[in-house]
């Protein structure tokens, strides 16, 4: 049997404990209230990775304001007080279990797929490019995305402070770690790729200017929460709806934003790839070695790591600190307990995503088996 032990090594990111070094990646379930506050049903789904062993778990993307940053229906938020007090619900339901708990904040930028009836209707992003692909339809979502229009210096300033005001109350809400999205296509993403940032301002042009508007998030973030838990940023080349893209720049793109992103206090990067243990740009690393080699901040790193000695493997290479599963933790809330005791692993079923990827139609697909 493969030695997987050193998934179960205790870790840390800054001050905050972790019992083992395997994550649950962040997985959008559309299924918070209309209004965006997380329901108990969440806190039991989220309780149950961490009483399956989980040392870490993110919890999915979460929009920053009642403007644009929406970008599915049922998606939670946390903008409001009763969208903190729900939060500090699954929050409960996490560390009773045992694990630490991880927002993760997004800003939908072009990809909007719909949002409460209050909030702004249409779709801004770095520039009016219409976005590639079509909308999710797990996410009852249909055909393809209009072109969006272009953000204004005012709404970059008001984007940043609502992602700053929304880490202050995910440190009320308890939570023990702050991810910023800045992966898989959305808003801050089209910040970073080069086709959908053809901006003239400091936000746009070079690696460093493209990725200008996650350093003053994660600079200011820090500041308005006095440090109170670290704050880190998910990076990623693919999106929902580009998944060939790759980095512009190769190697010399991580050179020029990792030591960036560190000085602003980045406490941790998450890189996720189809294959996190592939190799980039022909540099001898994987994208999470590149993170490793150019940033010090500790590395997760997700994408096909669902078989044990994979996931291990990664960590023994050296190229991350934590591993996380999306899909294998789909299949297996208890991932971590059942690799220790040597149990077998379900498959994911994309049945489970019918018709919606939503807790209900999981819930519905369990039943029936
Ligand atoms: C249903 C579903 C929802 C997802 N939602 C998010 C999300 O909210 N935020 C995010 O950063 N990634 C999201 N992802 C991507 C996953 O975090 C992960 O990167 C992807 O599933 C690849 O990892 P895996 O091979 O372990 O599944 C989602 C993936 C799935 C399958």
């Amino acid at each position: 049997m493969t030695d997987t032990s050193i998934l179960f090594e205790e870790t840390a990111i800054g001050p905050v404990g972790l019992r083992n070094r395997m994550a649950v990646a962040p997985m959008t379930r559309v299924s918070a209230t209309e209004d965006g506050r997380a329901t108990d049903q969440m806190a039991r789904y989220y309780g149950r990775y961490a009483d399956g062993g989980f040392g870490l778990v993110i919890v999915e993307a979460t929009y920053v304001d009642k403007q644009y940053a929406q970008g599915y229906l049922h998606q939670p938020g946390l903008t409001d007080e009763a969208q903190t007090a729900a939060w500090a619900t699954v929050v409960d339901a996490i560390h009773a279990g045992g694990a630490k708990a991880c927002m993760q904040f997004v800003h939908a930028g072009a990809l909007n797929q719909g949002r409460h009836s209050s909030y702004a209707e249409g779709a801004i992003a770095p520039s009016a490019v219409e976005p590639l692909g079509t909308m999710l339809t797990f996410y009852r979502g249909e055909g393809g995305y209009p072109t969006p229009r272009e953000i204004t210096r005012d709404e970059i300033a008001a984007v940043k402070q609502a992602f700053v005001d929304s880490c202050v109350r995910a440190v009320a809400a308890g939570f023990d770690l702050i991810e910023i999205h800045g992966a898989n296509g959305y808003l801050l993403d089209q910040f970073w790729t080069a086709y959908t940032n053809q901006r003239t301002d400091e936000y746009g042009g070079d690696a460093r200017n493209r990725i200008r508007l996650d350093e003053e998030i994660i600079r200011e973030a820090i500041a308005a929460t006095n440090g109170a838990v670290p704050i880190g940023l998910r990076l990623s080349q693919s999106k929902v709806n580009d998944f060939e893209y790759q980095w512009v720049g190769g190697e010399q793109d991580a050179a020029d934003i990792f030591p960036v992103l560190d000085a602003a206090g980045m406490a941790f990067i998450h890189i996720t790839e189809h294959d996190a243990t592939a190799e980039v740009f022909g540099s001898g690393h994987s994208l999470a070695g590149l993170a490793r080699k150019h940033s010090n901040a500790k590395v997760i790193v997700n994408g096909g790591l669902g078989a044990p000695e994979t996931a291990a493997g990664v960590v023994a290479h050296g190229d991350a600190d934590i591993i996380a599963q999306g899909k294998s933790a789909l299949a297996n809330p208890d991932w971590p307990n059942r690799v220790r005791a040597g149990e077998a692993l379900e498959e994911f079923d994309f049945g489970m995503f019918s018709p919606l990827a939503d807790l209900d139609s999981a819930e519905a697909w369990a039943a029936s088996r």
